[in-house]
């Protein structure tokens, strides 16, 4: 299919303007945001081969959106969180090559020096020193500083630590982030809220829009009386890597309560022998990501098109039809970013219910009109970026229309409601409702996905309307009764 973006053809046209923020996450301390005024042990200042930083909601610090766990495994590196032993410091100075700390006791300083000095006893012993963000300067996020050596002043209680400004993606050679979650059944509600707001995707959009499809001799026209969709889509990204070779990234796509609604009303006069396809962008909507600096950025955007495919159509008429979607809140999608035959994907068939079909004068040929959000995600962490896209034909409604003329009535009473009256003219229909998804992905930079997967489609995504009839034209049988029950 293509899609035609041609703006000229969008009549009411995006009529949601958003203004979107990405929200930065706030570092959540090791002992909770208030971890200054609690007492901590010692062991803070020990170095370590694995240390956990998390990041929260600025409007909810404690709880956590983003984990990053480095490993420092190599006998000469290893690891610190300043944020560990900051309430045993007096004063921190920063230079361009140094940080100069000095302790609040003797017995913390003392602490100090035994377990640093390791980083002196080899030629090329190192640890990383994360500073916490408001240290070093005015900085607002956390950022690590590589020792190579570090000199103590034991009669002012002082340790004078050479550094050397790095950032994440060069320190942390081995590590695994978890962005987001779609398992956070065993926390309250409330916090549930809270940490939905920063790594779900909003559905919740409603979006009037008509369309002129103009080819040749046709004129017509798709126009939506009921349009819009409710709900959210959870996320988790996960990415892992050892030695900057990646071991594992992959994400995890889950609806809440996401259903959509389309309900168009297709009309026009002429016709088209060819099948002819249009796609419009009724609306686009980049929705507010997350991001922690240096480390990660996750930016979702949704987008919202109606298209409708015609094929050797004439008509003088409209048609009304429509259906609501609903996903279940059991459909998990996770994407195995590196070993795509690792996918699964399961319960993403919507239930689907159709509104009536009403056909109002006369018209031949295959009408299908399908609603298209789609949904883009791009994720970017430690030099790692990916773009993810869930495509969606919900609802997809498919209609073959025949004009029947005869002179006894052209609809056949069975297929008309009690008491209409037969008319000469009528327009026989049958049509089928069903829904698409696939999911696209691919790795920021390059052309080529690396995969395309269709997750829901198919027979079982595909069934019949009942087969209707719409009479008009002149009435016949009706006027024959009356005469023959007054005029016996
Ligand atoms: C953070 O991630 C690490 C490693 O993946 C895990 O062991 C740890 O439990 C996580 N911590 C939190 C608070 O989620
Ligand atoms: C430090 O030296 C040791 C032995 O010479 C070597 O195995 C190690 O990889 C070196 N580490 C770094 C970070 O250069
Ligand atoms: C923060 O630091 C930047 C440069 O590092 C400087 O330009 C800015 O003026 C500082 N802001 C404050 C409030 O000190
Ligand atoms: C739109 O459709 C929904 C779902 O079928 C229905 O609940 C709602 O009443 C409709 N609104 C209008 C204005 O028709
Ligand atoms: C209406 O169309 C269906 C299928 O296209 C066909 O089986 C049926 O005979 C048609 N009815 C009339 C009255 O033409």
């Amino acid at each position: 299919m293509f899609l035609s973006r041609n703006s000229a053809y969008i009549a009411l046209s995006l009529a949601i303007v958003r203004c979107v923020q990405t929200e930065t996450l706030v570092p959540i301390r090791p002992l909770g945001v208030s971890s200054n005024s609690k007492r901590q042990e010692p062991s803070g200042l020990d170095l370590r081969n694995t240390e956990t930083f998390l990041w929260g909601d600025a409007d909810m610090a404690e709880v956590t959106v983003a984990n990053l766990t480095v490993y420092m495994p190599d006998d000469s590196e290893n690891i610190v969180n300043m944020e560990n032993f900051e309430s045993m410091l007096g004063s921190v100075e920063c230079s361009e090559s140094s940080i100069s700390m000095t302790f609040q006791d003797n017995a913390a300083f003392t602490y100090a020096q035994r377990v640093w000095e390791w980083v002196d006893q080899k030629e090329n012993n190192s640890f990383v020193m994360v500073v916490p963000a408001g240290q070093c300067g005015n900085g607002t996020s956390r950022r690590p500083f590589v020792v190579s050596s570090v000199e103590y002043e034991p009669e002012l209680d002082r340790a004078i630590l050479a550094t050397a400004r790095s950032d994440w993606q060069t320190i942390a050679h081995s590590y695994d982030l978890v962005v987001g979650s779609v398992t956070q059944d065993t926390i309250s509600n409330k916090v549930r809220r809270d940490i939905d707001k920063s790594t779900t995707i909003d559905f919740v959009h409603d979006f009037p829009f008509s369309f002129a499809i103009s080819s040749g001799p046709l004129e017509a026209r798709i126009a939506c009386t009921n349009c819009s969709s409710t709900g959210q889509f959870d996320m988790e990204f996960k990415i892992s890597q050892k030695l900057f070779v990646p071991t594992g990234a992959s994400m995890t796509v889950k609806p809440k309560g996401v259903s959509a609604v389309a309900q168009v009303k297709f009309t026009g006069a002429g016709s088209v022998t060819d099948a002819l396809t249009k796609t419009f962008d009724i609306v686009q909507i980049p929705l507010a990501g997350v991001n922690v600096p240096g480390v990660m950025e996750f930016g979702p955007q949704l987008t919202f098109a109606v298209g409708a495919e015609l094929s050797a159509i004439t008509v003088s008429a409209g048609v009304t039809s429509g259906a609501t979607a609903k996903f279940s809140n059991d459909a998990i999608l996770e994407m195995n970013l590196l070993n795509p035959d690792n996918n699964k994907f399961s319960g993403w068939e919507p239930e689907i219910d159709a509104i009536e079909v009403t056909v109002d004068g006369s018209i031949t040929g295959g009408v299908a009109i399908f609603l298209q959000p789609s949904m883009e995600l791009k994720a970017e962490a430690l030099g790692q970026g990916f773009e993810i896209g869930l495509n969606m034909r919900v609802p997809n409604i498919n209609a073959k229309l025949s004009a029947i003329a005869s002179p006894a009535g052209a609809c056949p009473a069975a297929a008309v409601p009690e008491g209409t009256a037969k008319r000469t003219l009528g327009v026989n229909l049958s049509a089928n409702i069903g829904a698409e998804l696939n999911i696209q992905a691919l790795k920021t930079g390059e052309r080529d996905p690396l995969f395309t997967v269709q997750i829901a489609a198919g027979q079982t995504l595909n069934f019949p309307l009942a087969q209707k009839c719409f009479p008009f034209g002149d009435e016949i049988a009706a006027r024959s009764i009356r005469e023959s029950a007054v005029y016996p």
